[in-house]
């Protein structure tokens, strides 16, 4: 049996979690609902999300994307803010390789990736960058 104590415990946490659960924005285009042993680049990868976008959007996930938690909602991209073109980043991959094989000027690509750096010296393997032909109009 629960102690009158444990049970408002319990009610107290179910409350966050619905909270937590009604944060999405409501002008989400799309959202995902994080499993076990999913990571930022994986979920990226497969839904069609930069890096950059699924951190943007979830300002709640740390710089290491370490506190994803089992059954927490994402949004994947906001509504005339979603770039859903995307790339996921092999190795040798540059600037130029990427402009020339994903067909996108380098100021675009640069434009809809704020975390890459100028020259690209800093994109991983992996990593998901948004590879759409005009700029996504990113609200700060
Ligand atoms: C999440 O997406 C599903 C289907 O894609 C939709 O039915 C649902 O309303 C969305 N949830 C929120 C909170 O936007
Ligand atoms: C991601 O994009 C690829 C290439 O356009 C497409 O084939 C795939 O269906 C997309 N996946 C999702 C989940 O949207």
């Amino acid at each position: 049996m629960f102690t009158r104590v444990q049970f408002a415990t319990l009610a107290a946490f179910a409350a966050t979690i619905s909270a937590v659960r009604a944060d999405l924005p409501a002008d989400c285009a799309r959202n995902y609902t994080v499993r076990l042993g999913d990571t930022c680049d994986k979920i990226s990868a497969a839904l069609n999300v930069s890096t950059y976008q699924l951190a943007h959007v979830n300002p709640q996930i740390d710089a290491g994307c370490d506190n994803l938690g089992e059954g927490e909602p994402l949004c994947l991209g906001i509504t005339g803010q979603d770039c859903a073109t995307t790339y996921v980043i092999q190795t040798g991959d540059n600037c130029d390789l990427l402009t020339a094989s994903q067909n996108v000027a380098r100021s675009t690509l640069l434009a809809n990736n704020p975390n890459v750096n100028s020259d690209c010296s800093d994109i991983y393997p992996g990593e998901v960058l948004c590879t759409a032909d005009t700029d996504i109009p990113y609200a700060s």
